[in-house]
């Protein structure tokens, strides 16, 4: 059993570090203790009366049989396709670039499974490029397409595309063994077309948003396939379960989390940066950035009220942005609220080479490990940070492994769930979205749409008057 954990630091937001204008003194957080935990608890009593569905992914043992089953068969496949967007993409691509090597896909002495792909699009160029190269390796290559609704343009067209080349290339009757579906369990057009082809299949847990689905069988297959430990990762969840459903405000780092972000929202730091130190974290910053923006993000509240409210995620990556962002952080408006993602154990380690002779001012660095350097570089933005004024969490990775991955998604999921019930919004819908979809498959032609397409065709063209 693994033991390595995530901490979730605050000291750096609190009056004692950034003095009382802009940190949060202990009569404040003692505020945002009344007010979460009554939270905590509603939180609690939703998630016993099954309505906050995610929150019991990490217990389904028999979706880990079913997807384990499915991950044999295709395993020794050379290439594995996830067909999907947001919250059906998104989980997958931050556990890969987590979990597995940087050159995972492109040397075969670093993977235990297939090369992975995940489209999360629908650009022209990169799927002709994918489809140019894979053409001739449909034989060998196994696409999973993931649709909750099963009727998202995006992921409907990458699956009717790569339907069509399999067909053309390989013969109709191979599409059965060449496609899995993760899908709703009853309904929607992906169920239809399962039942109709016998694809094989997983379900999306009813209850279960796309972006809360990353370990549910839409993020634990391709990962299963690609050699992951999902019964680690689940493992994670479920040890970070016990910390997040904890009625004491103080000792639950969900609550902390949401109600420090909720605070600094509402004094102005309306931009939530997430700033992992580390390459293999640095999709999960993604995958935060749809969590947040989408679950918080709202015109009303639960009442019907207009209220307008959400942060907004920005995705940053230690060190790279520091070249980039960090004049803007520490000099800009101080509007921001930073997460540092940090790494103490990266399970390997590079020595830093010898400085040449002529170059002695670089001999500071010959010999050092670049662990060292990475973590350093953090401190040192957090130091600079902290000298602005600007308020920073920490979520300090003793390793990434399942097991830490598992709490991290299970300590961000339950986050935002405190966060949507500080701000008194539905967390769990995406009203916004919908229309951009209907409106899609408006312009697309599709004949339900038709009316919608009416009042979109002014926006369609471009107007004259205003072309420079
Ligand atoms: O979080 C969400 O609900 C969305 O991002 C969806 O995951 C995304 O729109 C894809 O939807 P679907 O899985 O129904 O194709």
């Amino acid at each position: 059993m693994e033991t390595t954990q995530i901490k979730f630091y605050y000291k750096n937001v609190m009056a004692e570090v950034l003095g009382k204008e802009y940190g949060i003194t202990k009569g404040q957080f003692d505020e945002l203790a009344k007010m979460t935990t009554p939270l905590i608890e509603r939180l609690n009593s939703e998630r016993k009366a099954g309505k906050v569905r995610y929150r019991d992914l990490p217990y389904q043992s028999d979706t880990v049989e079913d997807v384990k089953k499915i991950a044999g068969e295709v395993k020794g496949c050379e290439n594995f396709v996830v067909l999907g967007i947001g919250g059906s993409a998104l989980g997958n691509i931050a556990l890969q670039t987590a979990l597995n090597p940087y050159m995972y896909n492109l040397d075969e002495k670093q993977r235990k499974g297939p090369r992975l792909f995940v489209f999360d699009n629908v650009d022209p160029q990169q799927i002709k490029s994918f489809l140019d190269w894979a053409g001739d390796k449909l034989d060998r290559t196994i696409f999973n397409v993931i649709s909750k609704s099963g009727r998202t343009a995006e992921t409907a067209a990458q699956f009717l595309t790569v339907c069509g080349l399999i067909e053309q290339r390989i013969g109709k009757d191979k599409l059965k063994e060449r496609i899995i579906a993760t899908t709703d369990a009853k309904g929607g057009t992906l169920r239809k077309i399962t039942k109709q082809f016998g694809f094989r299949n997983l379900q999306v847990p009813d209850g279960v948003g796309g972006r809360f689905s990353v370990l549910s069988a839409v993020g634990l297959l391709s990962a299963a396939v690609c050699g992951i430990n999902i019964e680690q990762l689940l493992a994670g969840a479920a040890k970070m379960d016990k910390k997040v459903s904890l009625e004491d405000f103080y000792q639950n780092p969900a609550a902390v989390n949401a109600a420090i972000n909720w605070h600094y929202y509402n004094i102005g730091k309306r931009i939530s940066v997430m700033m992992p130190y580390s390459f293999a974290l640095k999709d999960f910053a993604d995958w935060y950035r749809q969590l947040w923006a989408e679950s918080l993000g709202k015109a009303k509240d639960l009442t019907g009220s207009d209220v307008f409210v959400g942060p907004t995620p920005i995705k940053a990556l230690g060190a790279t942005d520091q070249h980039s962002q960090v004049q803007l952080y520490r000099e800009g408006p101080n509007d921001k609220l930073f997460t540092f993602l940090s790494v103490q154990d990266f399970g390997t380690d590079v020595e830093i080479g010898k400085a040449p002779d002529i170059a002695p001012e670089l001999g500071y660095l010959s010999g050092q490990k670049m662990s060292r350097l990475i973590n350093n570089e953090k401190t040192a933005t957090e130091y600079a940070l902290l000298a602005s004024k600007r308020p920073c969490l920490t979520v300090a990775f003793d390793k990434i492994d399942p097991y830490t991955v598992g709490q991290f998604i299970y300590l961000f999921e339950t986050a935002t769930s405190i966060a949507g019930l500080l701000f008194n919004i539905d967390a769990y819908d995406q009203p916004a979205v919908e229309l951009g979809k209907d409106a899609t498959l408006a312009l697309m032609g599709n004949s339900d749409y038709a009316q919608l397409a009416e009042k979109i065709k002014p926006f369609e063209q471009m107007d004259s008057r205003f072309i420079i």
